[in-house]
């Protein structure tokens, strides 16, 4: 369980994050999806007791991140941005040895249980300064799990992980969350969409978006986007596809290939291909093109405008 008011933090003259609200539940994973700089780094440092807010309050497993600090750091698990491993150390000693300040029984044994759990039991004996990034990545997802942390925070967990690992370790993180509370960050949406029961969209130290990833999703396909690139000159291809009816916003992109928006269950892309090739052009091109991050949070910051957003 998180519970965080009013959270902000200022470094100097710059406030990192700014009145921050939400909760998250056992047995909820809850993503923090933003760019760089939006704040995420920062929340959860301010979370697992690294660094006090500027103002507000937050309790982590029902203890205050202030005044309880130490009942904090024994029930949560963090994965922080970078890990402060001991290089000289092997994978296993190097967990151990965390077991072992935990006090945890049998420190060994969980040792390499958890190894086991994040894939690298294999290379239990290897030094850390020896592994590959993605495996020192999951070194430090052990570390975070060596006490079984009542509370998850990880962040940016499948950063650096190869295809196979990603998956792997969005099905560990699935199956821890089922019983405690899972707080992640991550820039990827389509991660925070399969990982997370909900989503936090955090933009210049703000929440800007909080919703399921069905939701979200829904709120997404608002409207679509294509590009089309034709062979050669591209001159009064714009005003040609200006003329079909759901043809919007269109513009020529860096490259050279014209992009246009149509609303959703209105896909004009037959008629665009038609007019175009009618037209004497030679079509190479038309495909979709998806949204980037900072797309998707103009595009969230204004449906909250024209009061769309879903409220809960
Ligand atoms: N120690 C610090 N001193 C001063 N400013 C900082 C410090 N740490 C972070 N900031 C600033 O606070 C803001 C939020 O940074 P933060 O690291 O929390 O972002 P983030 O969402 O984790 O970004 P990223 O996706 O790049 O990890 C940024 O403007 C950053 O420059
Ligand atoms: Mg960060």
């Amino acid at each position: 369980m998180i519970r965080v008011e009013g959270l902000t933090k200022d470094y100097g003259e710059r406030r990192a994050i700014s009145n921050l609200n939400f909760e998250a539940k056992q047995g909820e994973i809850v993503g923090f999806l933003g760019p760089n700089g939006a704040g995420k780094t920062t929340t959860m440092r301010i979370l697992t007791g690294y660094m006090p807010p500027t103002e507000g309050t937050a309790t982590v497993a029902g203890y205050d991140i202030l005044s309880e600090s130490l009942e904090v750091r024994k029930r949560v698990g963090y994965l922080p941005e970078t890990v402060p491993l001991y290089t000289d150390m092997t994978a296993f000693e190097y967990l151990k040895f965390m077991a072992d300040l935990r006090k945890i029984p049998n420190s060994a044994d969980r040792a390499f249980e958890v190894l086991e759990m994040v894939g690298l039991d294999k290379r239990a004996e290897s030094h850390i300064g020896n592994l590959s990034k993605g495996m020192k990545q999951r070194v430090g997802l052990a570390q975070a799990l060596i006490h079984s942390p009542e509370v998850l925070i990880l962040d940016e967990p499948t950063i650096g992980l190869d295809p196979a690992q990603v998956v792997e370790v969005r099905n560990l993180i699935r199956e821890i969350g089922k019983q405690r509370t899972v707080m992640l960050s991550t820039h990827v949406l389509s991660e925070a969409q399969q990982v997370c029961d909900r989503v936090l969209i955090i933009n210049k130290g703000k929440i800007v978006a909080e919703d399921t990833p069905e939701n979200l999703q829904a709120r997404l396909v608002g409207s679509e986007r294509a590009a089309l690139r034709v062979r050669g000159d591209a001159d009064g291809l714009s005003k040609l596809i200006g003329k079909i009816k759901g043809v919007q916003n269109i513009h020529t992109a860096p490259d050279g290939s014209v992009e246009f928006q149509f609303a959703p269950g209105q896909d004009v892309r037959p008629e665009v291909a038609k007019a175009v090739i009618n037209g004497g052009y030679e079509l190479l091109e038309l495909r979709p093109v998806g949204m980037s991050l900072e797309e998707i949070f103009l595009e969230l910051t204004r449906e909250d405008n024209t009061g769309r957003r879903k409220e809960k």
